[in-house]
């Protein structure tokens, strides 16, 4: 039995999580800590609020008394940290907030772990702390050794975080772990990210805009394989270490653009290129040899079926995400 805090539990990643180790591990306690800034959707956990394994806390973070109020009521045996300011356009446009979060949140929870004991701290971090790849260098990959470099506001935050989550490992024996996945795609996924802006813009016949020449290459993850992944970090995995989590699935925007287009029936000429990110990243791709190795970790949702899923779930679910569109979820 354990008793899990999972912060950011109201964003994409978070909420799949829960939903996951609820689901898998019946008797487990999740409290959830989410500030609901504008990612962070109540609706989402809805029909979760009621079970009894389940506690919501509105609570940011960075909030020192808030965090330590809660770990005295609660004891948590692990803390999953998803909470982070995520969209990489946002942190060009104001770093402040993701520093913020992203570092001096980290940190607050950490000092809680420390103050109050865990068994174990496992951050939930990026392949985007690696900087980025070629494009005529397929040979290359990203490991757990490749040196951090990160490219925009948004991975420098999380990049060090993730040294400071290293640093309280080795200064004060923080029993820590970090995994550094790829880009998610799945339910629940809020629609500035790529895939489920392509699927709502398209949805209501509005422009896909795609960013410079759309051969950006992403290595596209299932979420339901990411949070399998964390779940058997948190039980096998070895305190101190990193690792990486891909989908072995690089694919660059303007195919998948054109995949969901051919999914939804819709014509590719509401596809407009646009102006390019400042700074962006031109292929990330992981070598998730490590976790395979040792916790015998692999993607298991192919893109094809994981996509056809993701749109469906998007059609499915037009009032998820049309209260998102039209400000309602923010009344909760
Ligand atoms: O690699 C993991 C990262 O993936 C996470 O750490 C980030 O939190 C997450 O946001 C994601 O970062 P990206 O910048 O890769 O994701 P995004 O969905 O914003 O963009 C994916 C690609 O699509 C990227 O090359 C930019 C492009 N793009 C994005 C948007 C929103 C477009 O061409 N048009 C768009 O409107």
């Amino acid at each position: 039995m354990m008793n899990i805090i999972v912060t950011g539990g109201a964003g994409f990643i978070g909420a799949n999580f829960i939903f996951y180790m609820l689901r898998k591990h019946p008797g487990y306690r999740i409290v959830c800590v989410d500030k609901l800034t504008y990612a962070g959707n109540i609706l989402t956990l809805q029909p979760i609020m009621k079970e009894p394994d389940f506690r919501f806390e509105k609570l940011d973070i960075c909030d020192r008394e808030g965090v330590y109020r809660l770990f005295e009521e609660e004891k948590p045996d692990v803390v999953v940290n998803f909470a982070a300011e995520s969209h990489v356009d946002r942190s060009i446009t104001d770093p402040s907030v993701f520093l913020q979060t992203n570092i001096i949140g980290t940190g607050v929870l950490m000092d809680a772990c420390c103050k109050y004991g865990i068994k174990r701290f496992h951050q939930v971090s990026t392949d985007e702390v690696y900087g980025d790849l070629p494009l005529d260098r397929p040979d290359l990959f990203f490991t757990e050794q490749t040196p951090l470099h990160a490219s925009s506001p948004y991975s420098a935050s999380k990049a060090s975080a993730d040294l400071l989550v290293m640093a309280y490992h080795r200064t004060f024996g923080l029993p820590v772990t970090i995994s550094r996945c790829s880009n998610n795609y799945g339910p629940y996924q809020f629609p500035e990210k790529l895939i489920p802006l392509m699927i709502s813009n398209a949805l209501t016949d509005k422009p896909l805009p795609v960013y410079g020449d759309g051969l950006n290459v992403r290595d596209w993850l299932y979420v339901e394989d990411h949070c399998r992944a964390i779940d058997l970090i948190l039980h096998n995995g070895q305190e101190g270490e990193v690792y990486n989590v891909g989908g072995h699935n690089e694919m660059n925007n303007i195919t998948i653009v054109k995949l969901i287009c051919q999914e939804l029936g819709k014509p590719e000429s509401l596809i407009t290129y646009v102006t390019d990110r400042k700074g962006h990243d031109r292929r990330y791709a992981i070598d998730p040899a490590k976790i395979h190795a040792e916790l015998d970790w692999l993607p298991e949702t192919r893109f094809a079926e994981g996509i056809r899923k993701t749109v469906r779930w998007y059609v499915d679910n037009r009032q998820w995400w049309e209260k998102i569109l039209s400000g309602e979820y923010l009344k909760g």
